[in-house]
Parts: C-alpha cells; structure tokens; sequence
C-alpha cells in the first residue's frame, strides 16, 4: 500500500502538473496532506460497520482515502465491502485521483474487501447546501458511516457564492474549511465517525464561535492532537499554520474524558499522549466555548496558576478593545509627522520594549491622524494605556507583547490606537499608572503565555481572547506595578515578580 500512497503523492506527478497545482493552491485553498500524516489520521478511526460508506470531501489527489483502505487492507477486521465518495473540485488533478482510487480497488481486491468509490468533480459546499435545504425537489443528502477529511483552507466574502450557500442552510462561517467541516457533519449517520486535520484557528476567535457552537453541539470529542512544530506537517507546502487533527462522533454526548496528543509533525517523531477530562478542554462556563488543547505539561499548571485567581477585567472595571482606527479608511487624515490639529496615531512600531515610544521618525507608519469631525470620534482621551500587538511575528518569544502607553510622555488631549492593537481602557479612558504597570507585567509573564497557548495555535490575538482571561485582583495589580522599578526588566524577572504577587492574590 505504501507504493500506492507515494504514487498518488503531487511529488510523484509530471512537473507541468504539480507546477499548475502549485499555482492554484491559493485559489482552491490547496493544500496535500504527507502520507504519513494521513497514515495516522487513519489510525484514529474506532471499530467499523461491516460495510463502510466514506466521504472524502475537498480530496486531492486521494491520500486520506488511500490511507483509510490501506489501515483497513492491513487490519483485516470485520470490514468487507467500502463505498467511497470523494469530491474534489480541481480538474487538474482528477486523473491522479482516479488513479489512486483505482489502486485502492486492486489493494482491497488483495485483501478480500469490495470496493467502490465515486469521484464528484463538482463542489462540495454547493452540492451539499442544496441537498441538505430540505427543497421537497431535490434528492435526499446522502448518508456516511465515516468521513476523512483535509478541507481547503480559505476566507470566504460575506457576498461569495460559498457563503450564501451555506448560509441558506444556517451554516454562518468565513472559512472553506469551517464550511466543510459543518457540511460533514450533517452528512454522518449518528455515530459515524469524522477524522479530519484543519487548521487550529477555529478553536478561539470571536468569528468561529458559531462554528464551535455547531461542531461541540453535534460530535463527540474522542481524540484532539497537534503538531508542536508550526508547519513541520505540511512543510511540503510551506504552511505556517498550527494544525489539529480530531476524530469525533456524530450525535453523542462529550465523553467525560479524551485524549490529547502531540508530535513535532516530522516523520516518525515520538507522539506524547495525555488524557483529560473534557471539562479541561471546554471550560464547563466558558460561553465563548473556547477549545483548550493543553498538550504540554506547562500549560496544565498555567491553568491551575489561572483559575486560583478569581477577577475577571470586568471585576476590575477595566475593558479591553481593539484599536478604533482603521487606518485605509482615513488615508487623506494621516500624517506622517505630528502637526497643528493632529493627534498621535499608535501602531504596534511605536511599541519599544515596555514602553510605546512616538513619535517614531523615519517610522512606515503615520505617526499622526488629523483630529477632525470625521476622525474625532475614533480617538480616546489620553492616558495611561497598556497595548497589546494583535499579530505577533512568528518568531517572537511570546505569543502575548504588552506595553504601556504612558501618558506622562504624551503632550496631546486625544489620540489614536491603530487597528492592528488591543487596548486596557477604564470606561474609555486611561488606566491608573501603577495598575497599568501590573497589568503589563501580568500579560507579559510566562505563565499567561503557556495559558495562552492551550487555546491558540497562531500568532493573532483577539480582544475576546483577553477577556477570557482571569486576572489578579486590583491591589495586587497595583501592589506589582508599584513594585516594578522598570518596564525593563528580562523575563525571569517579570515571571518572579508575578509570581509572588500571584501567591499573594490568592491568599487573600
Ligand atoms: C487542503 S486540500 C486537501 C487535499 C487532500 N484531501 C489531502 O489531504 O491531501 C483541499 C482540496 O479541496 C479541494 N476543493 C477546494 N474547494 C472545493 C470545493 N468547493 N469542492 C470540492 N473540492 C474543493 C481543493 O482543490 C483541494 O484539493
């Protein structure tokens, strides 16, 4: 089996074609799972009905079905007969699909196991919104056992075909792959079983919650693991994207406990294994119904550090938004330099160290936005902000960069925070200095960073991210911002300094 795997494999296609596929990858959101990958999504799958009817949605060239057929060839269990149906949307790589197909069929001739499958060159999300509309003339949507699946990965516009299809059937998401994952889940009979790799972005984020909605509300969770490495997975295709693969059950209650695993992604690497309890992967209260992942020891104590401290930002009568000025929508109003009638416009290239340091010169930003009848209303009063980068770089050591916007060192009333950052605010304005201090240690610490990480696997960083968070109460805020002599201060100092107000907070 594994020669069929690698002759399905774009590297193994005529260079004229793989070039073309290339091509198209940002348009079909094109990306090829490695055969070991798909091998051990395929593992995943628990005991099968005698006749098993899969769905590959959005397949490729078949890898994830040709791994399904070779576990089941080599398991020999009690499956005897497959349906497959694959859709798959690209017309440059349907010969190669066929073919794989047609190498699973002699693979499971070998094994005693029939096989048939069905290739839609047509698209998914179409095809099946209508099915599944309920329309009294169309044919009833079909029904499946099983489903492996690596949907394509792309944003979808509000006024795209893809999105009003799915909206029609009540499906609201912005991402193919969201799309498709909902679609497949509509598609399994209960108990059928999903095994599909996405990336993790849908785990957090105020956009997918809908989505989170519908996925824990109809599949049972059994196993959620991920790749530590930010794209060794698909380093073939040079993704940066933290991914997860689940296997779930349809209709089923969650399990009382599941299974969390990681690997580095590259093959044949170690796959560290832990079970917990669902209620450490969904927080039983958290409405926004955030996927925790905690596949590392330190984010397990992160969570213990967290949940001991009992403020919410609410608690603490602090908010936090994202930055109200969105630049494009007010290019004849920015400037490069500060001038009569302007106000301070922040971007996270102002941030510097601890500190926000403007007006930045040479910077590639505007340093100032005309504080004018159009503008006005998009300006805070200025204060004592603490800011947060809403896009980390990659290689940045913390998923979580605050600083403070210390308003001893701006000469203006008003000014501006770019869309790009979050902003600490009491009720619009600016915070009191010491607290804004502990407030920016707290976030830069270490602790909230491992916390971070159990639910976020990319560098974006939504205010309703931030507001999940606990925080210490306001006196050891205060207590650990009067304390810092510096915003300068390395991170195991930062960590230590937290750590001892921590403990404090918790005593009282
Ligand atoms: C991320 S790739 C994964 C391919 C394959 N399953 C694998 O794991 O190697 C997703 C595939 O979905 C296909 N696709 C994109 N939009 C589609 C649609 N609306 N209907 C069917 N297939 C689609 C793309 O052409 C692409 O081959």
């Amino acid at each position: 089996m594994m020669g069929m795997l690698n002759s399905t494999s774009p590297n193994a296609m005529p260079r004229a074609t793989l070039s073309e596929i290339r091509k198209r990858q940002g348009e079909l959101g094109q990306f090829f799972t490695p055969a070991p990958v798909a091998e051990f999504m395929a593992s995943l799958f628990g005991p099968l009905p005698e006749v098993v009817r899969l769905l590959d949605a959005g397949a490729g060239t078949g890898a994830l079905t040709a791994a399904f057929i070779s576990r089941l060839c080599k398991k020999k269990g009690r499956v005897r007969a497959i349906e497959a149906t694959l859709y798959e949307l690209d017309p440059l790589i349907q010969e190669t699909l066929s073919r794989s197909m047609r190498d699973c069929k002699r693979a499971c001739v070998k094994s005693g196991i029939q096989f048939r499958f069905t290739i839609h060159a047509s698209d998914f999300i179409r095809e099946m919104s209508i099915l599944l509309s309920g329309d009294l003339f169309s044919a009833p949507p079909p029904t499946y056992d099983a489903a492996i699946t690596n949907p394509p990965y792309k944003k979808i516009a509000t006024d795209s075909a893809a999105r009003r299809a799915l909206s029609s059937i009540g499906i609201e998401t912005s991402n193919l792959y969201t799309g498709f994952i909902a679609l497949i889940q509509r598609l399994l009979i209960p108990g059928g079983q999903l095994v599909g790799i996405t990336p993790r972005s849908f785990c957090n984020g105020p956009y997918f919650r809908p989505f989170r909605e519908d996925f824990l509300g109809n599949l049972a969770l059994r196993r959620l693991h991920v790749f530590e490495s930010r794209n060794a997975a698909f380093r073939d295709d040079s993704v940066l994207q933290e991914n997860v693969i689940f296997h779930a059950l349809k209709g089923l209650s969650q399990p009382h406990e599941l299974m969390i695993s990681s690997s580095s992604g590259e093959h044949g690497a170690a796959i560290v294994e832990s079970t917990l309890p669902f209620t450490e992967v969904v927080h039983p209260h958290d409405e926004e119904k955030f996927i925790h992942i905690p596949s590392d020891p330190r984010h397990t104590l992160a969570k213990e550090t967290l949940v001991s401290l009992s403020s919410t930002l609410g608690d603490l009568g602090i908010s936090v938004s994202t930055g109200r000025v969105v630049d494009f929508r007010h290019k004849n109003s920015l400037r490069e330099e500060p001038e009569e009638g302007t106000a301070p416009l922040i971007y996270s290239c102002h941030f510097n160290g601890g500190s926000v340091c403007w007006p930045k010169p040479h910077s590639r930003k505007p340093n100032a936005i005309l504080d004018n009848s159009e503008t006005h209303s998009w300006l805070v009063p200025t204060g004592t902000y603490v800011l947060t980068k809403r896009f980390t770089a990659k290689e940045e050591r913390r998923r979580l960069v605050a600083c403070v916007l210390d308003a001893k060192n701006i000469r203006a009333k008003w000014l501006g925070f770019e869309n790009h950052l979050n902003y600490f605010h009491a009720n619009g304005r600016g915070l009191n200095r010491n607290v804004a201090i502990g407030l920016y240690a707290y976030l830069n610490s270490t602790v909230v960073d491992q916390y971070f990480r159990r639910f976020s696997g990319h560098t974006q960083v939504n205010a309703s991210d931030l507001r999940t968070l606990s925080y210490p109460n306001l006196h050891s805020l205060h207590a650990m911002g009067t304390e810092m002599q510096t915003l300068d201060l390395s991170q195991g100092q930062i960590d230590d300094l937290v750590a001892k107000h921590l403990n404090a907070d918790t005593q009282t």
